[in-house]
């Protein structure tokens, strides 16, 4: 049997602290507007991914979470077909080759279910490992742009900037480092998975449907969005957290009056939501200084960017208001964490408040700012010797 050229490779998630919604063109993903997130750790979340490519293989064929799905996926092909054209241009893979049928395999770490950005993830972790199956030198954040908008900043780690581009190809639309994930070291980030399993409208329709219709997403992308790219950049590089906490937590509550603001209206934040969100102003108002923000993405996890010495005290806030009947290790996960036991010192008035009804959150993840994908070794494929899953 032939020995199938193979790489596997783990990519990171990313949350937005300047939103990207709205496209300019659909078919490329070019983005209205310009964004900057925060990719985090692997250790938490992440995707996994193995590709290989040989001449035995019959047809292109891809299987998520244990699953095949179909190849017929516009988004997919597109990245497949960018890979290989870029690969015949810079030459290292045999034209032969370039003919030869993939096997894609890929599974997330963490709950697809729970709406968290999995798309990113997935798609920059495929991009990423073709790329090193196709040995392709250069950016590939463009190519992974094309399976899907935010996937792009998960191609580096730290804080990335997406730079809008104005091309009409698309060629200066690519994801830039803002700073590496060690400049920053203290950023730590708490989700918080609302239990709630109503479906939304996902991310690229109800984009389209806001460009069709938001006054105020015209407003946002023209006089919004770039001051505030250069304002939370500075803040980034000067670890202003005071500022950086403001303009998120302003930037995610503008993208979601532009959701409201679209016709008809898109509502991503739940009640649980909005209640994070005061709880989150309350307890900068009674630490005093601004010590955690929030931001939601199209649904109504809240993702919580704060600095490691605030994570006790407010995650025992947090535990406060919203209490748990769930055992500790399910509904907690990630860095481990000693709650502050001086909450009712610290803050007063928090503790006085009635608590929700238990589990109004399924589940907390806390994390931090990570690197970029990362090649595994052969002991992690996904695919066996024959190019087929093993059993998971
Ligand atoms: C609210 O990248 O999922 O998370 O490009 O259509 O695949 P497509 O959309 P997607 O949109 C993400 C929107 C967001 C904000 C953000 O991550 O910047």
């Amino acid at each position: 049997m032939e020995t199938l050229r193979m790489v596997t490779v783990v990519a990171p998630v990313n949350i937005a602290v300047i939103k990207y919604w709205g496209k300019r063109d659909e078919n490329l993903i070019l983005p209205l507007n310009g964004s900057i997130s925060g990719t985090l750790s692997t250790n938490q979340m992440c995707a996994k991914t193995t590709v290989s490519f040989s001449r035995n293989f019959t047809r292109n064929r891809i299987w998520l979470n244990g699953v095949e799905e179909t190849f017929e996926n516009r988004r997919l092909i597109n990245c497949l077909n960018e890979v290989r054209r870029r690969a015949k241009e810079q030459g290292k893979i045999s034209p032969e080759e370039l003919e030869y049928n993939v096997h894609i395999c890929s599974v997330n770490n963490f709950p697809t279910a729970a709406g968290l950005a999995s798309s990113a993830a997935g798609y920059a972790c495929l991009v990423a490992s073709l790329s090193k199956l196709y040995q392709l030198d250069g950016d590939i954040s463009s190519i992974a742009r094309q399976g899907s908008g935010s996937a792009c900043r998960s191609i580096y780690g730290g804080f990335v900037e997406w730079i809008a581009g104005d091309k009409n190809d698309g060629t200066d639309s690519c994801a830039v480092q803002v700073v590496d994930s060690n400049h920053w070291n203290e950023m730590r980030v708490l989700i918080l998975v609302v239990s709630e399993n109503k479906k939304k409208t996902g991310s690229t329709a109800g984009m389209q449907t806001s460009v069709a219709t938001s006054e105020l997403l015209k407003t946002r992308v023209s006089q919004v969005v770039p001051k505030r790219l250069a304002d939370i950049k500075q803040a980034i590089y000067n670890k202003d957290f005071k500022t950086f906490a403001d303009i998120t937590m302003q930037d995610s509550n503008q993208f979601h009056a532009v959701c409201l603001d679209t016709y008809p209206p898109l509502v991503y934040m739940s009640e649980v939501s909005h209640a994070i969100s005061d709880l989150i102003h309350q307890i900068n108002e009674e630490a005093g200084k601004t010590i955690v923000a929030y931001t939601f993405d199209a649904g109504p996890n809240a993702c919580l960017y704060l600095l490691e010495e605030h994570v006790p005290l407010v995650l025992a806030a947090v535990n406060h208001v919203f209490p748990t009947t769930q055992n500790a290790d399910t509904y907690f996960t990630g860095i481990p964490v000693t709650l502050d036991s001086q909450l009712e010192k610290k803050l007063p008035k928090i503790v006085e408040r009635t608590p929700w009804d238990p589990n109004a959150l399924r589940y907390t993840v806390h994390t931090k700012i990570g690197e970029g994908p990362k090649e595994l070794t052969a002991a992690d494929h996904l695919l066996g010797a024959n190019g087929h899953p093993t059993p998971m």
